[in-house]
């Protein structure tokens, strides 16, 4: 199922969504930014200097502003490889039904603890975003995972399959974007959008043309 081309968020579309957000609800989400870059900083020195980890967080300011200019009542959001639940806690705290899948176990505890503080419905599951089954066959054959780890589908624990989002949000690492851009063909909801945060801190939106 092909996709339309992206959009890409500019400042100028999403900067007055922020200021236009109910000034209590503005400072939860700030202060919930702040702590997601505290945390970062700290992971980025017990952890990331001693051995690798995928973690690298988005641009949370961007991505909120993003999420902030696709609002509207009712719709799933799910983001792959969730780490510590900042986006997908801003997600639902913004309105949207939030779930992230995240592999790490620990960093699924960070997030559920997190949520907890800011009274968020939020869930997470412990898992990997790749559904059951799935494989990665590109035309030119090399269907190498990147950082992409392995493990049971996060889905199951969720109770809900990919196809169930309106909205899914990844932070791909170098060369990985294709594989994510296949899932969501193969498995996406038709009309569902596809968030992509490059690595200059674009999100580009891909939104994938209805099935038939
Ligand atoms: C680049 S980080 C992005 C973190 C978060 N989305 C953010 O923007 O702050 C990628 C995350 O995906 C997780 N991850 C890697 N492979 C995964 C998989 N198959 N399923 C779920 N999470 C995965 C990593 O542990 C890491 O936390």
């Amino acid at each position: 199922m092909p996709t339309l081309p992206p959009r890409s968020a500019t400042e100028d579309d999403d900067a007055a969504g922020v200021r236009a957000l109910d000034p209590a609800l503005r400072g939860r989400l700030n202060s919930l930014i702040d702590e997601g870059r505290d945390f970062w900083n700290q992971f980025d020195i017990d952890v990331r200097q001693r051995e690798f980890h995928p973690f690298v967080p988005a641009n949370y300011d961007r991505v909120l502003r993003t999420l902030i200019g696709l609002r509207a009542p009712g719709l799933h959001f799910l983001e792959w490889g969730s780490a510590t639940g900042v986006i997908t806690i801003m997600a639902d705290l913004l309105g949207f039904d939030a779930c992230g899948i995240e592999l790490d176990p620990q960093l699924v505890e960070t997030a559920r603890e997190l949520a907890r503080r800011y009274d968020s419905g939020a869930r997470f599951a412990t898992g990997s975003f790749l559904p059951a089954g799935y494989e990665f066959r590109p035309r030119d054959g090399d269907g190498r995972l990147g950082t992409i780890g392995r493990g049971p589908s996060g889905y199951l624990e969720l109770k809900q399959p990919l196809e169930d989002f309106d909205l899914v949000f990844g932070y791909p690492w170098g060369g990985e974007e294709p594989l994510m851009r296949d899932l969501m063909s193969r498995y996406g909801g038709a009309g569902a959008r596809l968030l992509i945060h490059g690595p200059t801190d674009e999100i580009a939106i891909h939104t994938l043309r209805g099935r038939g």
